[in-house]
């Protein structure tokens, strides 16, 4: 099986999204002789090429492409090559409406943007595969061809005829009968049993409430509808290129890719990363989603896409401070990346992102922007053959799961205020704070590698996974588990008691009698810190610990906080210092330490293959007590004892103490 390390070969890959298609020819050779200059390895090409390459239905215009290959590859630049197919052509929708998307109340989801196009489209399907075999054909041998992009942030979603056919043959080959999907949905209530398979509909726009099971079901096939598509177009191209490895980008934090289910179809998992400039967390959602992209891949990932500046699809969109793009680059390659690309090389003058940054900006190469860029390339070429290929070592994981995330967003919940993504964050960030590593992981994978692992909130879980998580315990490991846990299994049923029987026993709960969600801004006293967003009113059985109890309201004198040996179970979510703080126990008494004690605030530590990442997210410089003599392999200088870092500094050390 091809990999990242076929395309690295020992190297980071430095580049992006090129889209020359929207310049003159003469553009191209400046952009090449800056690319050069900027010390970009890697082009990616074709995202949005489908109507320059098949003007007419049928017709291959592929001049323009075998021109653009040469001229890289004559730059020593090594190409990403994308299939097109997540924008066709205006006559596709003209000619084929049926090709096109319909919203859950049945409007069309017209052509004149891009990503129009519904994914259980046969004749969408045919076109795209048609010319993912003739672009595969014509390119296999091309010398510079490094890795296959399938389609770009596969996202579309269809309410359509043919999609609840293709839903309907889905559900058939899930359950067999329509008795088993009856009993599955819970179809007895509000009178919705199905007497035939043709009255299925994908979840449309309705009078009140939908089927909770059927949107969760709905929710998995899209998953699996878009990654036939990928699938499909992979095939093809590995057909053609056995040896290069083949990927398609995911939007971070997506609910609709079932991310670790996708992941094992691809050669690299690659992402596109846009935190926000503003975002005084910005750092932490960076390391968020280098942790999950790399558990993901299993090993070094590819950032596919971020930004050098601006984005232009936020309500006010912020550039980014000088040094800001460098640090966030360097942290995901701390982090596990070995593939640093932007959408996109050159800024465009036109079109609907004429406003979002490019690695050369409108400001052009004596831009601020390009200088930054520049400035990464040459440390990536110093730093990327001593980190490419190698990991990231973690003792904490934290379980992440899409099943439990959609059953999570269903409506009629006890609180629409509770976010699955923002739960995810808060441990995350308690972690991250604390200075420990850690990376994620799927319910169901082996956990017993682990010295502690994290449940922010699995609100379904399968009965192999709560046996997992028992066993993990019953062996030696430490789990600390948030509220609104094991409350369905897989069909968004009910379990009986507030949280699976198994669970209960583990944590030291007879019975959660109650949920008590907070509102919006609400706290709950508990003994040394306040709860926000929810609290529980649990009876425990007498086996466990009472870390903390709730004082004062409907709950005093419940627990809030219980441990019973390894298990620790939270009911509510503590404030972040004390979600922290409650966290960093518990990984103290499993044996987990911090990747660097002592560290200033805003200074982040990641070990990477032999050397240490010092980086420093505050907004004024920070002094870091350092044992040892390091060598700065960004500086060429050696620290003794006290490494200095910038506003938003990075050090990249080597221990040269021995
Ligand atoms: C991504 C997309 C790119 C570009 C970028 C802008 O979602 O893949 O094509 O639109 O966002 O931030
Ligand atoms: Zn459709």
């Amino acid at each position: 099986m091809p990999s990242l390390r076929d395309a690295t070969r020992g190297r980071v890959l430095f580049g992006g999204d090129y889209n020359p298609e929207q310049w003159p020819e003469e553009v191209w050779a400046d952009d090449v002789r800056l690319m050069k200059e900027a010390g970009v390895n890697s082009v990616t090409i074709g995202v949005f090429s489908w109507a320059m390459i098949e003007p007419r239905p049928g017709a291959r215009e592929f001049g323009w492409l075998d021109r653009l290959l040469d001229l890289v590859h004559a730059h020593g630049i090594g190409v990403v090559l994308a299939t097109p197919t997540s924008s066709p052509p205006p006559w596709m929708g003209a000619l084929h409406p049926e090709t096109l998307p319909r919203t859950e109340d049945g409007s069309v989801v017209n052509y004149g943007s891009r990503q129009h196009f519904c994914p259980s489209s046969p004749v969408y399907r045919r076109y795209a595969a048609s010319l993912t075999e003739d672009l595969a054909a014509r390119y296999a041998d091309h010398p510079a061809l490094t890795v296959w992009h399938i389609n770009n942030e596969y996202c579309t979603h269809c309410w359509c005829d043919e999609t609840a056919a293709h839903f309907r043959r889905w559900l058939a080959s899930r359950y067999g009968t329509l008795d088993a999907l009856d009993a599955a949905w819970g179809t007895a209530f509000w009178s919705q049993r199905y007497g035939a398979w043709a009255e299925i509909l994908p979840p449309r726009r309705a009078q009140y409430m939908r089927n909770p099971a059927q949107e969760l079901d709905f929710k998995r096939f899209t998953s699996d509808a878009l990654m036939e598509c990928y699938t499909a177009e992979r095939d093809i191209v590995a057909r053609h290129t056995p040896h290069i490895p083949v990927t398609t980008n995911f939007m971070p934090l997506w609910s609709g890719q079932d991310a670790w289910a996708w992941a094992e179809q691809e050669d690299i998992v690659s992402v596109d990363v846009y935190p926000d400039p503003k975002d005084p967390r910005g750092g932490q959602y960076n390391a968020m989603l280098a942790d999950m992209t790399r558990s993901q891949a299993g090993g070094p990932w590819m950032v596919m896409e971020q930004a050098a500046g601006p984005v232009n699809w936020r309500a006010v969109n912020h550039p980014k401070p000088a040094g800001l793009n460098r640090l966030w680059s360097l942290q995901s390659v701390a982090r596990g990346a070995d593939a640093l690309c932007y959408f996109q090389w050159r800024q465009s003058r036109q079109g609907a992102e004429k406003f979002h940054s490019g690695m050369l900006s409108h400001a052009g190469e004596s831009g601020r922007t390009f200088r930054e860029v520049k400035r990464i390339g040459a440390e990536l070429a110093v730093i990327g053959p001593e980190v490419s290929g190698t990991g990231v070592p973690a003792e904490v994981a934290v379980l992440h799961d899409w099943d439990a995330w959609w059953s999570s967003t269903q409506e009629g919940r006890p609180s629409s205020l509770v976010s699955y993504t923002e739960l995810v964050q808060a441990w995350h960030g308690a972690l991250w704070d604390a200075g420990i590593g850690m990376e994620f992981a799927r319910p169901g994978s082996a956990l017993s590698g682990y010295r502690m692992v994290l449940v922010p909130q699995l609100q379904l879980l399968g009965d192999a996974a709560v046996d997992d998580l028992v066993a993990y315990v019953r062996g030696g490991g430490t789990l600390v588990c948030g509220f609104f846990t094991g409350v369905v299994d897989v069909d968004d049923r009910i379990r009986p008691g507030g949280m699976d029987a198994r669970l209960r026993e583990l944590f030291g709960i007879r019975t959660v009698h109650e949920w008590w969600p907070l509102d919006a801004g609400a706290a709950v006293e508990c003994d040394g810190f306040r709860g926000t967003l929810w609290s529980e009113e649990l009876e425990p059985d007498g086996s466990a610990e009472t870390v903390a109890a709730y004082r004062g309201g409907e709950l005093d004198g419940l627990p809030s906080v219980l441990r019973k040996g390894g298990a620790w179970y939270l009911s509510t979510l503590p404030e972040p210092g004390a979600l922290r703080g409650l966290l960093v126990r518990a990984a103290a008494a499993a044996g987990v330490r911090p990747v660097l004690e002592g560290l200033p605030a805003g200074v982040e530590a990641v070990r990477r293959g032999g050397l240490l990442f010092l980086l420093n997210h505050g907004r004024t410089p920070a002094v870091v007590e350092l044992p040892g003599r390091h060598l700065d392999l960004l500086t060429g200088a050696e620290a003794d004892g006290v490494v200095r870092l910038d506003r938003y500094g990075v050090a990249v050390l080597r221990d040269v103490s021995a």
